[in-house]
Formats: structure tokens, C-alpha cells, sequence
């Protein structure tokens, strides 16, 4: 026991190095492996760099989703943002994820923006910031290119007269001790929090509502998110009469700071999709590396991509081609290369892309009211 090292992974704290095999026991979710792979593979016509990666790691009910979907029945996508700040690279992973089932599988998505729970949870930021940040953040979703007739963003303070029904009925199905145990609330926490878990589940049965009949759910989301899932949703999903949702769920993109997550409370390790990228290139060089402390030493030992945050920023975003990973991989642990080229290298792909990014945003702007939708 006392030899596993510590960390957490809730959906308001992530801390330490992640041990994501003992998340999966701990969640009791399962491992993505090659025979589901497969199946994805024949079903979608490919396989996402972030299932080839194996940052898409954890799943719960894909094979249900995919007996569904190959017997005809479509299944929509569900997945959605805490609006308590400017989006960064690292939740854009689920997103381009969430954009590609939507074209694989010609998915109906519905993207919740809880700026209600940023809301209630942070004591700085007011109401009016987190509702701003709903659209902010909107803009980056809708950059990814996803189908507005197939997409719905809603912020929950303003769709909450429909969803507010759906979530009575799972709240009363939930009492104050299994909050406590999923989420760890206490005493001291304000009851917004408490009564919240049931709106972040409503949407797994949204559109089951809207339409009249059960339609299958499946929520591409980081793996942090999963508590709602597992302790709300699909508890209370069979006592409603509707199908439990699906999930899949991704890593964490590390921070560039050492260990721990990409986090918006920590702007000088994260790469926000605002920033300019004259900026976002100075937070690159003085980027955390597996770096040793000489150069001396780092030609003779090497340097250690395995926890390299800059490393995963290729593995997972910048470097889709195999081959020019592994020399990126190679030549970091011969002592090849030392950090500063390499951070050179991730400048020179991350300029173009926060530029190109940036572009999409601002032609978002006008596009906001094919996607939003309100009460
Ligand atoms: N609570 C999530 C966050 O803080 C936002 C969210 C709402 C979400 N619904 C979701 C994330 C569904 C993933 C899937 O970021």
C-alpha cells in the first residue's frame, strides 16, 4: 500500500504523478484495449492519433455504444467545460476528440458550459465572469470546426428552465450522503455545490427527453469528470427509465510546470488559445523539461522525455507522424539534443498553430448563434 505514491484526481483538484492503471481499478472503469480498438477501427474507418497514443485509455459501455450504433441505433455525444477562465491546450484534447466522433459517427453533440458551478465553487469569480466565459470558451469549441446543425452549447444559467426538470428528477433520487462520499462535500459546502451534481447529469438524458425515446450517450471527457458519471448518472440513470451513459475518457495533458496538470490557476504553465504567441513561446522556454542540470551531463546520461512535458505535447497535439516523434524521442535520450533546440522546435509548431486557431476564433464570433441555444 504505502508503496503506491500519492496523488488526486477529482473533478476540482488533480495533484501528484498519476498512476492511471490504478485509476481505472480505483474507478472501476476499463482498459481501452486492442480488441476494442479494433472494433473503433472498423466502425469508424480509422483510429484517432488519441487512441493509437493511448491517451484515450478508460471507457465505460463503448462495446454497448458500438452494439447500439451497429444495429442502427445513433447514439449523441455529450461533453462540456467549467468556464472559469480562457480555454488552454490541454481541453482541447476531448474536444478534437469529441469533433471526430461527431464526423465518424454522425453524432448530435450537446456541450454544457457550467458556468453555474465555476460560479458556485470559486469565491473570486462572480457570475457575470463565468457567463463571459461561457462565450469566450464557445468560441474555441466552435474553431474546432464541429457541424452546427449537429452541435449544442448551452450555458446552464441560461438553458436551465429545460434542464432544470431532468435535474429535479435525478436530485431526488440522490441524497446527501452519496454527494458526500462521490464528491467529498462537507458541511462547509455551500448547498449550490451539493444540489449541482445533478445538473452536470441532466444532459446524459436530454435529448432522450427532447425527443421522447431513449437515445444512447456516450461522454468523451477527461477522466477527472468521471465521479458524476459513476456515482450520479448511472445510478440513478435505470430508476429513471433511461440507458446509462457511455464514457471515454483521456489523460490529463501535463502542465509545463513539474507534474500536475495543464491548469488555468497556473497561467505561466499553460498555454491558453488567446495567448499571443510571442507569449505562449517565452511560457515554452522556460517550460519544466527531463532536462539534467548540465549540458555536460545531459549529452553523457540523456535527457528523460518520459517526463518531459514538452515530450507530451508532441505525443499528444504537435507531432502526429510516428516516425518524427520517435526521433524527437531518440535523440532527447541519447543526449542528442539538448532541451533548448527542442524547445525551439515545439515554438516552431505551436506559433502556427495558435495563429491558425486564433483566425477560426475570431470567424467564430459570427457564428455563435447557429450553436448556442437557450431557453
Ligand atoms: N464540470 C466540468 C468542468 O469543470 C464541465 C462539464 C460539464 C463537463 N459537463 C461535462 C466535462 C461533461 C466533461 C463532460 O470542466
Amino acid at each position: 500500500m504505502s508503496e503506491e505514491k500519492e496523488f488526486v484526481v477529482t473533478p476540482w483538484e488533480v495533484r501528484g504523478e498519476i498512476d492511471y492503471e490504478r485509476l481505472i481499478r480505483d474507478f472501476g472503469t476499463t482498459k481501452v484495449d486492442s480488441e476494442l480498438l479494433e472494433r473503433i477501427k472498423k466502425d469508424a474507418g480509422e483510429l484517432h492519433l488519441f487512441l493509437k497514443r493511448g491517451l484515450f485509455f478508460s471507457h465505460r459501455d463503448m462495446n454497448w455504444i458500438l452494439d447500439r450504433y451497429e444495429a442502427g441505433e445513433k447514439f449523441f455525444l455529450y461533453t462540456g467545460r467549467g468556464p472559469s477562465g480562457h480555454t488552454h491546450l490541454g481541453h482541447l484534447v476531448p474536444w478534437i476528440f469529441t469533433k471526430w466522433l461527431q464526423d465518424r459517427f454522425g453524432a448530435e453533440l450537446y456541450f454544457q458550459m457550467t458556468d453555474d458551478e465555476k460560479f458556485l465553487f470559486n469565491q473570486e469569480l462572480s457570475l457575470k465572469t463565468t457567463m463571459s466565459f461561457t462565450y469566450e470558451n464557445a468560441l474555441d469549441v466552435i474553431a474546432l470546426g464541429f457541424d452546427p446543425k449537429k452541435t449544442f452549447i448551452f450555458s446552464n444559467v441560461e438553458y436551465v428552465k429545460t434542464l432544470y426538470k431532468i435535474a429535479l428528477e435525478i436530485a431526488k433520487h440522490v441524497n446527501f450522503s452519496t454527494v458526500k462520499a462521490v464528491f467529498g462535500f462537507q458541511n462547509t459546502t455551500n448547498i449550490g455545490m451539493i444540489f449541482f451534481p445533478a445538473l452536470q447529469a441532466a444532459p446524459c438524458f436530454l435529448p432522450s427527453v427532447l425527443e421522447g425515446k431513449n437515445i444512447p450517450c456516450l461522454i468523451p471527457a477527461s477522466i477527472d469528470q468521471d465521479p458524476y458519471w459513476r456515482g450520479i448518472a448511472r445510478e440513478v440513470a435505470p430508476k429513471l427509465g433511461y440507458y446509462k451513459p457511455a464514457q471515454i475518457h483521456n489523460k490529463l495533458v501535463p502542465g509545463l510546470g513539474k507534474g500536475g496538470k495543464m491548469s488555468a490557476s497556473e497561467p505561466e504553465t499553460a498555454i491558453f488559445t488567446t495567448d499571443d504567441p510571442d507569449v505562449a513561446v517565452k511560457k515554452i522556454m522556460s517550460s519544466y523539461t527531463g532536462g539534467r542540470d548540465t549540458a555536460e551531463e545531459q549529452r553523457r546520461l540523456g535527457g528523460r522525455a518520459d517526463i518531459c512535458p514538452v515530450y507530451h505535447n508532441y505525443e499528444f497535439l504537435f507531432v502526429p507522424d510516428d516516425k518524427e516523434l520517435k526521433k524527437l524521442y531518440d535523440d532527447c535520450k541519447t543526449g542528442k539534443m539538448l532541451c533548448g533546440e527542442c524547445k525551439m522546435i515545439f515554438a516552431s509548431k505551436l506559433k502556427p498553430f495558435l495563429k491558425e486557431h486564433q483566425k477560426k476564433r475570431e470567424k467564430a464570433k459570427g457564428m455563435l448563434d447557429k450553436f448556442m441555444v437557450k431557453d
